[in-house]
């Protein structure tokens, strides 16, 4: 069969490797998964008794309209219900806003580096693609305006993005914001919006009532620990959901994930001792990258993009073959970067010591 021309030039997207796949082809036990940028403390306790008391629920469809979750998120959020698309993951949310407003021959921007999702759906719908450049790896606010065309339709920005970890700031933003055409869709993408500390970091969803064509979206798969559930959200103008609600699938979120997820929204204190997790496995790799005179770029996520200076497959090789598995980004463009997620404190150490011995070989 003969796919669309526009699928045939796709570049697949790669996930990194399951903890299952390693622990067969090694006959280990014990594989320390840093490569997907996951929560290494696992979910909530509320959002595990929830899915427990969940399971004997499962025979019946779920609320395809995700009433309580959206209630929970609107009160949260301070934004109005018919505001919110939650989604099979934040991905689904991108891929419904591409199906409802691109047509093919629409222009698409997004950055170089930046997270590759952005590419694969909006290529799939014969969209073209046109690329900003990343040179110091943050997004480049001044060329994806000065890339604006007549056609252009959305403009993707990662904050913090995937794989490097950088941020654009509040002034930048806001300076973005007023150039862009109002006929232009910023999609701002903020899956890792709750680990960001820094002052200057944009809140977008305080610009919405200014700009009706700004959508926001975030996760339950970083902070929250509910990768395997698939559940994110979107928030946008109440007339663009609507559109978005008619294109979704009617069930595209499962009834254990709309549990998990309104439990877990009630545990602030697992959100926050996620963060402290994170803020101390940061300061590790600083320290210890710094002491094994090994670049990396600064990141404000849950990961580091290490900077080897070489080919970095042969080291990403040999950590797995020490059972730590992280993620080489030749695909996004960076030749000599390892993709490293934050783990718990053991995990840390065990890739320093990994990694120390392999570059000592
Ligand atoms: C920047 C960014 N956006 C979106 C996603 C998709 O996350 P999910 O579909 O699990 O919500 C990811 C996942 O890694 C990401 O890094």
């Amino acid at each position: 069969m003969e796919p669309k021309a526009s699928v045939k030039n796709l570049i697949p997207y790669v996930p990194g490797k399951p903890i299952e796949e390693l622990e067969r082809e090694l006959g280990i036990q014990g594989v320390a998964k840093m490569a997907s940028n996951e929560n290494p403390l696992g979910p909530s306790p509320l959002a595990k008794k929830a899915l427990r008391e969940h399971v004997s629920k499962v025979n019946l469809y779920p609320d395809g309209g995700c009433f309580e979750l959206k209630r929970k998120l609107s009160e949260k959020l301070g934004v109005p219900e018919d505001t919110l698309i939650i989604g099979n993951g934040s991905n689904e949310v991108i891929e419904i806003v591409a199906r409802t407003f691109l047509e093919p021959g629409d222009e698409a921007i997004y950055g170089r580096h930046a997270f590759i999702v952005y590419p694969i759906v909006t290529q799939a719908l014969g969209c073209s693609h046109v690329v900003s450049e990343m040179p110091d790896l943050t997004h480049n606010l001044e060329d994806m305006l000065s890339l604006v065309t007549e056609k252009t339709k959305i403009i993707y920005i990662a904050n913090p993005n995937n794989p490097t970890g950088t941020i654009v700031r509040r002034d930048e933003f806001e300076w973005f914001l007023k150039r862009v055409p109002e006929n232009v869709i910023i999609l701002v993408d903020e899956a890792y919006f709750e680990y960001v500390d820094d002052p200057e970091y944009p809140d977008t969803l305080r610009y919405h009532s200014a700009r009706e064509s700004l959508v926001t979206v975030r996760t339950f798969s970083k902070i929250y620990g509910l990768a395997g559930l698939r559940v994110g959200y979107g928030v946008a103008s109440a007339e663009a959901v609507s559109y978005m609600d008619r294109v979704r699938e009617p069930f595209n979120v499962n009834s254990a994930a709309q549990a998990a997820a309104c439990a877990a929204l009630d545990d602030e204190s697992h959100v926050a001792r996620s963060r402290e997790l994170n803020r101390e496995g940061k300061e590790f790799f600083r320290e210890k990258l710094a002491e094994l005179e090994v670049g990396y770029i600064e990141s404000h996520a849950n990961f580091f993009l290490v900077d080897l200076g070489k080919d970095p497959v042969p080291v990403y090789e040999a950590l797995l073959r020490d059972g730590v598995i992280t993620r080489p980004v030749g695909g996004y463009g960076l030749k000599t970067h390892l993709r490293v997620s934050f783990g718990l404190a053991q995990e840390n150490e065990r890739f320093i010591e990994s990694l120390r011995r392999i570059l000592r070989r």
